[in-house]
């Protein structure tokens, strides 16, 4: 190749972005497969139950307790206010984020892979080895958990990174363990099913996503329809919104309640409550004018964990609908295949041939 024909890439959308005036042809959707923005403006949000933690070890315990099985089994999704997670931890925890994809190109290119494998890494899209649209997201990955493997591998820019999201991923943590306690009364399971029976020692990660402002939202994705493959999500969002779920066929806005929580039921989920519970659809959009960060806590069992439906959930009436495998397995299978709306769960059903 001549060196004239070459054009100057960049490896990371936030480098890309800002000097674009279109949307490059490989992040464009087909017309089948569009955000659709224009119908989204009438579509007001709020079906999305906000459940307040508080009093969740008092006289409310049991009425919390229905609420959140009320959420998990018809909405999958549900957003949580007086969680124990201060505003303060919150709003640091976005203005790291921020800081992190303001630092020099050549600063965050240090950390920059695009192997799912790696435990620490910058990287755009989804999975650019195997995807065939691109999306339009750069996103930081970490392993959190258990937090002394891998704190070492973190960004040491901004200088509080390690300490600050090492704090955060505690606390969360915490709020994760109160809501698996609660999920597992719900299914009317011992209360620390989930915790001791279904999870192995235990997984997780986060993403730091940054989503630039986009000249032609109405084109493309910052991430397409997908399912998420852990067993649950907490996702913190800045106040642009972006985030949308699928609720009787249409795709609902999530628009952002400063200092709450997002908590979404994931595939494991679905799995070990035997179908009750939905791991549902979910995508986010761009924006034209803003910046958006959202930052999804990806709870998971270790990889060496075996899941399948609980024990307790499977009867006669109520044959098992999945196998028994390992998350490692699962988790190999979702990152090759690429974010499909049909999700992976339908290859680890009991009767699947596949
Ligand atoms: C995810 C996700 C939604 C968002 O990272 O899995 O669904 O609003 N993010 O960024
Ligand atoms: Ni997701």
């Amino acid at each position: 190749m001549s060196a004239v024909a070459t054009t100057a890439t960049k490896l990371l959308l936030s480098d890309l972005a800002p000097t674009l005036k279109n949307v490059p042809s490989d992040y464009i959707r087909p017309i089948s497969d569009r955000p659709n923005l224009t119908d989204q403006a009438h579509i007001s949000d709020g079906s999305i139950p906000l459940i307040d933690l508080q009093g969740l070890y008092g006289p409310r315990r049991s009425d919390i307790i229905k609420q959140i099985g009320q959420a998990c089994q018809h909405c999958g999704f549900f957003q949580v206010k007086n969680h124990g997670i201060s505003e303060a931890m919150i709003n640091n925890m976005l203005s790291i984020a921020r800081t992190f994809f303001k630092l020099p190109e050549s600063e965050r290119l240090k950390i920059y892979s695009d192997d799912p494998s790696k435990p620490t890494r910058l990287s755009t899209s989804f999975n650019v080895k195997t995807e065939k649209v691109s999306n339009w997201r750069d996103f930081l990955r970490l392993h959190c958990y258990p937090l002394q493997d891998y704190v070492h591998d973190w960004p040491l820019n901004p200088p509080s990174f390690r300490e600050d999201v090492g704090d955060y991923c505690t606390s969360v943590r915490g709020l994760v363990l109160r809501l698996i306690e609660a999920i597992s009364e719900s299914l009317g399971l011992p209360s620390d099913y989930i915790d001791k029976e279904a999870l192995g020692k235990h997984g997780q990660h986060m993403a730091l996503n940054y989503y630039p402002p986009c000249p032609q939202p109405e084109l493309t994705y910052g991430l397409p329809g997908h399912t998420d493959p852990n067993l649950i999500t907490i996702l913190l969002q800045d106040d642009v919104p972006g985030l949308q779920v699928l609720r009787d066929g249409n795709w609902v806005p999530v628009n952002p309640i400063p200092s709450t929580f997002i908590v979404n039921i994931g595939d494991q989920m679905q799995v070990l409550s035997n179908d009750r519970y939905k791991s549902v659809l979910h995508r986010a959009v761009v924006s034209r004018d803003k910046e958006r960060i959202s930052i999804p806590t990806f709870y998971c069992p270790s990889s060496d964990a075996v899941i399948g439906p609980a024990k307790g959930l499977v009867d006669q009436d109520l044959p098992a609908v999945y196998r028994d495998f390992t998350y490692a397995e699962y988790y190999k299978k979702f990152w090759n295949r690429g974010l499909a709306t049909e999700c992976c769960l339908d290859m680890f059903k009991a009767s699947s041939t596949v």
